[in-house]
């Protein structure tokens, strides 16, 4: 079983070093994103915690703290489903850290029930893209000044199902948890690829990544059937360590294509829509208005 286990898990490590380096993970509280930040504390990165629940990222800090010694985390709020908390994270970034290496855009809610963000998004769409478009839009004179520097969107396989619905972004005529979370998937990639060629020569590097299919509470507002065959089959998947490989592959290996996208710890092929330069423009645009900002 392990043999055919492996042919689905990467396996992967790097000796690089991060003392001095500056990273923000979005909800680093659990899963991937708890992985990634161990990770780069072990390295000697100062890590941020960026997370909705402030409980559940203390726990997250200290968990981290007490296994990684030396580590410098802290745990933030911050709540992609509303643009004010947004805000007022980018502020105190602002006023507590020098410089920022590395931003990992991985917080994400996937096939939940229809719901709105603070600021009426619908909720996958809101929080998965608008709210990490926002946060990068945000952060994104730190990320310039600290170059060179990393903008890391967590994507996923499913954006190949994806389609970006122009009509009704935000699912008001028609809601599909599905669709609305392989599109919200899709804009990750079609973010980055636009952000890349936005940000060219400026020393910030964009990547969109799929960790592979991962045992983590994502799955918490699936069918029953499906939970339960994650949990009976959990075995076969990625474990929350394994799913942070492709991401930190893209954080600490130089010279990377930017604005591409990678799974398995390697250069991959996104969707035909994913590599639409069209949409991605359009999308660009529409996040813009939506947002009611201006990012040239
Ligand atoms: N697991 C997989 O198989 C898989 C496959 C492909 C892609 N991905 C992607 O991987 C990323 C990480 O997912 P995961 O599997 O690690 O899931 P997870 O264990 O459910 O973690 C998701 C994280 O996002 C946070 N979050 C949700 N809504 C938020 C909000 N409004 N503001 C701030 N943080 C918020 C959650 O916080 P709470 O704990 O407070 O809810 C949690 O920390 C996601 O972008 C997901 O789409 C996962």
């Amino acid at each position: 079983m392990n043999v055919f286990r492996g042919l689905f898990i990467n396996s992967w490590s790097s000796d690089v070093q991060l003392d001095g380096k500056t990273a923000i993970v979005t909800g680093a509280n659990t899963g991937i994103g708890k992985e990634t930040a161990r990770d780069l504390a072990k390295r000697g990165a100062r890590v941020i915690l960026a997370c909705r629940d402030m409980v559940k990222a203390e726990q997250a800090a200290s968990d981290i703290s007490r296994e990684v010694e030396n580590a410098t985390v802290m745990a933030r709020q911050l709540d992609l489903a509303d643009t004010k908390s947004i805000c007022d994270f980018a502020e105190l970034i602002y006023n507590t850290e020098k410089s920022l290496h590395l931003l990992i855009n991985n917080a994400g809610v996937a096939i939940c029930p229809y719901s709105t963000t603070a600021d009426g998004f619908e909720t996958q769409f809101g929080v998965n893209h608008l709210g990490h478009f926002f946060l990068t839009f945000l952060l994104m004179d730190l990320l310039k000044h600290s170059a060179p520097s990393k903008v890391i969107n967590v994507s996923s396989l499913a954006h190949s199902m994806g389609n970006i619905h122009f009509v009704d972004l935000n699912s008001k005529k028609s809601y599909h948890p599905v669709k609305a979370y392989v599109q919200s998937k899709l804009a990750n990639v079609l973010f980055t690829r636009e952000l890349a060629t936005r940000v060219e020569e400026t020393g910030v590097s964009v990547y969109a990544v799929d960790p592979g299919l991962v045992k983590t509470d994502l799955i918490r507002h699936m069918k029953k059937s499906l939970q339960f065959f994650v949990k009976t089959f959990g075995f076969l998947i990625k474990t929350p360590a394994e799913g942070a490989y492709t991401i930190l592959y893209c954080a600490l290996t130089p010279d990377l294509p930017t604005g591409a996208y990678y799974s398995n710890c390697a250069l991959a092929s996104c969707s035909r829509a994913a590599n639409d330069d069209n949409t991605a423009s359009r999308l660009w645009a529409a996040s813009c208005h939506l947002l009611g900002i201006r990012w040239r």
